[in-house]
């Protein structure tokens, strides 16, 4: 196995018992991991792994995500776009704004 450069982990609300539920998994968070999946891979991504979480405890931001080492958070991520936005930043070297979690 390859160790990932980046590692991004998507709030899908899970809870002990492993039942989706919260603010990020109801605003699509896990049907938006397949599409940033996707993309990555279009994008010759792919020493950024995805993996799915539990609660983030940033739920009134949510759907959140945050990628290692860099430590960057990011909230409303609920569109395609929001996820381009993330996948441009990680190619720039500087998160965007309008969806940083400070
Ligand atoms: S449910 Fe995603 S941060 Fe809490």
């Amino acid at each position: 196995m390859t160790k990932p450069k980046r590692h991004i982990f998507v709030c899908g609300s899970f809870r002990m018992n492993g039942t989706p539920q919260g603010v990020c998994s109801k605003g699509g968070s896990m049907e938006l991991m397949q599409y940033l999946e996707g993309e990555l891979a279009d994008r010759g991504m792919g020493d950024v792994a995805v993996s799915g979480t539990g609660c983030l405890k940033v739920c009134d931001r949510g759907p959140a995500l945050v990628v290692y080492p860099e430590n960057w958070w990011f909230g409303h991520i609920d569109s395609e776009e929001a996820i381009d936005a993330v996948i441009d930043s990680l190619e720039k070297g500087s998160p965007p704004a309008e969806y940083t979690i400070a």
